[in-house]
């Protein structure tokens, strides 16, 4: 159950929307700073927010890569397999990040640090491989520039 305030933030918003589909990402991100990811019960209060059904609001969900349907680590490493990074050899970031990490992909650290999920281009097609953590990105990976930068994450925690 969300709290009043934010109940009413996310009615605010809805209701400044052109249509309610419009304000959908905002109220889903709002849900899932709340919870830590969207939960059963935050899709379904975000579809009474928004006037959709449960079933649409999940078939919005599934589509952005950003909304996360299942439990992530406190942080979430989105890193890029798109056709730039790809010629700059992000497989080969992939493999450090799962090897670092010890998962496969969108999968959770044993710490519940980090989750891994790879994602379509973010723009930084000139500074591939690159990734973001929690939103901050990263380009110009290496192996030795990931391992400071999970350890700088860390330390940010
Ligand atoms: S292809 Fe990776 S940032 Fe564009």
């Amino acid at each position: 159950m969300i709290p009043e305030a934010l109940k009413t933030s996310l009615e605010t918003r809805v209701a400044e929307a052109i249509t309610p589909r419009e304000a959908a990402v905002d109220v889903m991100k709002e849900l899932q700073a709340h919870y830590g990811w969207l939960t059963d019960e935050a899709v379904v209060e975000a579809a009474g927010l928004l006037g959709l059904s449960p079933l649409q609001v999940e078939e919005l969900a599934t589509f952005y890569e950003m909304i996360y349907r299942r439990p992530v680590g406190r942080k979430v490493i989105h890193v890029c397999d798109s056709i730039s990074c790809w010629c700059a050899d992000c497989q080969g970031i992939i493999t450090h990040l799962k090897e670092r990490l010890g998962v496969g992909l969108g999968g959770t650290s044993a710490d519940g640090m980090f989750t891994l999920i790879p994602c379509c281009c973010m723009g930084m097609c000139g500074d591939g491989p690159a990734m973001s953590v929690d939103g901050t990105p990263y380009g110009r990976l290496t192996p030795e520039l990931v391992d400071e930068i999970l350890e700088l994450e860390r330390q940010k925690a």
